[in-house]
């Protein structure tokens, strides 16, 4: 009897042993890419930029004057232009924005003495020269090598204004646009493809239903013909489903009419119109933030839903032309100017935006960033004649080798990131193989504490054994990149993965985003 009782409190020990660890055992982090089955090309759009007339966007971050003492070209920073060619800027959307929908295109052409200064009553009631026009943001695209992406007014301007706009910059024949053009010293036409028909028309664009704007969109559309534009429809408020069902419905037998069809989704830390600041911030914040930005790919999943059936042939391009982190202002600045400083927390929820595009380039053709500089979750920030290089950059400039590279279908499974009783995915990912046959593979760990063990099975390819990684990561969350001090948050060299028979293991400490090349 007494060796029954033995054996029955050792049973119960072994028990609870073993429950406690399948209990407490946490899920292993395994992700499968097929090397083989890539079909879709992740477009080098999806890496796009946004300048607005706001704030210190154009005025001061882009372009100074040619009087200026900060070096310039025709009155473009050099600084500025030198740093965005780290990152191969594919695309340049302007002017806005809800400026976009006050803007006048002819206030900005012609000698500069000569344009009108008009109060820019969007962002912050500022006077507004107009000495950066239509030939001052063409110039500035072709200094750094990016497709300029145009957003016509359809707020507050005119069909025949958007239509002579079109001509006045992709027309080779002879008309009195391409005369005033050729008049204000421009002989060839840009040629420019991309062309937004308004911007937010539900909001800031007109305050529009969305049987109104889609009437109004095929009017404007009809006329914005010159140099055959890729056309895009201005979406609802991110999750207004109704409006992109009832623009793609009106719009479905208009083919001509509509290439691509925007919506914008922005990261509030905890909703809209909250003041958490960019450098001051718990893990409550830094998990919500984490939490808001995954939205995007159930937004970005319904949307291609409703695409898939009222455009079968995947024939419409999903152009997400706004998107980001929107933060308070920094102290003692214009809340009118959207200025904010970026951690490590930006880099972190840049790489889940760009992973959640790049792994849904079947349908996403475009994404532009809110916005290139000083302003949002920017690249840059300037200081009179400094410059500082974000987080957010340097995850650009890790990912350039996603652009134009062959999306490779990953299968990602990983343990939860648990904050109090919530819990997010811990890990996300996506892969490419560009025209050389090189795979890259970029990571991100949300975890603002704990770091994870990834095991990778690269499958359906020759064996890889040429490796190298790079990490952007920083002591703290909330490290960033200040005016003359040295920088915090940049990429570094990343060596904590091995590879064997096409099995990447890698340790990916807490809020980090990395990248690993692997080639035969
Ligand atoms: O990017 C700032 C503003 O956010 C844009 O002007 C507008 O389109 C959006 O609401």
């Amino acid at each position: 009897m007494g060796y029954m009782k033995y054996f029955l409190f050792l049973l119960l020990v072994l028990s609870t042993i073993l429950m406690n660890v399948v209990v407490g055992q946490e899920k292993s982090n395994r992700i499968v890419i097929n090397a083989d089955l890539g079909k879709e090309t992740i477009s080098k759009f999806i890496y796009g930029h946004f300048a607005e007339h706001l704030g210190y966007c154009i005025y001061g971050g882009i372009y100074v004057g040619e009087d200026s003492n900060i070096p310039n070209t025709r009155g473009i920073r050099n600084d500025v232009v030198d740093a965005l060619k780290e990152i191969a800027p594919s695309v340049m959307r302007w002017p806005g924005g809800c400026f976009a929908d006050t803007y006048h295109w002819k206030d900005g052409v012609g000698p500069k003495d000569q344009r009108p200064s008009i109060v820019n009553v969007t962002w912050g009631g500022v006077t507004e020269d107009n000495s950066f026009g239509t030939h001052e943001f063409l110039d500035f695209c072709e200094l750094i090598g990016a497709e300029p992406y145009i957003c016509a007014n359809v707020g507050s301007g005119t069909v025949q204004e958007a239509a002579e706009w079109v001509e006045y910059v992709n027309s080779s024949a002879k008309s009195p646009m391409t005369e005033l053009r050729k008049k204000n010293g421009r002989e060839e036409p840009w040629k420019v493809k991309y062309w937004a028909v308004g911007n937010e028309s539900w909001g800031c664009g007109g305050n529009m239903t969305p049987d109104y704007y889609a009437d109004l969109y095929k009017r404007f559309s009809t006329y914005m013909r010159a140099g055959r534009p890729y056309r895009v429809a201005s979406g609802g408020t991110d999750p207004d489903f109704e409006w992109t069902e009832t623009v793609l419905k009106k719009t479905q037998k208009f083919r001509n009419l509509i290439q691509g069809y925007s919506f914008h989704y922005y990261t509030f830390c905890h909703g809209w119109g909250d003041k958490t600041a960019a450098t001051k911030f718990t893990e409550n914040d830094w998990f919500h933030t984490m939490k808001n930005t995954l939205v995007m790919e159930e937004r970005l999943e319904r949307h291609i839903a409703l695409m898939d059936e009222y455009d079968t042939e995947n024939r419409i391009g999903l152009i997400a032309d706004e998107w980001g982190n929107w933060f308070t202002v920094e102290p003692g600045t214009n809340p009118g100017f959207l200025y904010q400083q970026n951690t490590v927390r930006d880099a972190v929820t840049a790489s889940l935006y760009l992973n959640i595009f790049n792994n849904h380039a079947r349908r996403v053709k475009m994404a532009n960033i809110a916005q290139f500089v000083n302003v949002l979750q920017a690249m840059i920030l300037t200081k009179d004649e400094q410059i500082v290089k974000t987080p957010t950059f340097y995850v650009f400039k890790m990912y350039k080798v996603h652009h134009d590279a062959t999306l490779l279908p990953i299968d990602v499974s990983c343990d939860d990131y648990k904050y109090e009783d919530m819990t997010l995915p811990s890990i996300s990912a996506s892969a490419s193989k560009d025209k050389d046959g090189v795979i890259h593979v970029s990571l991100c760990n949300i975890d603002m504490n704990k770091s994870r063990s990834v095991e990778i099975d690269l499958r359906g390819t020759d064996k890889l054994s040429k490796s190298s990684g790079e990490i952007i990561t920083s002591a703290k969350e909330n490290d960033f990149n200040d005016f003359g001090q040295p920088e915090k948050v940049n990429i570094q060299k990343f060596t904590s993965f091995s590879v064997k028979n096409n099995i990447l293991k890698v340790d990916l400490p807490s809020k980090s985003v990395v990248t690993i090349e692997l080639n035969k």
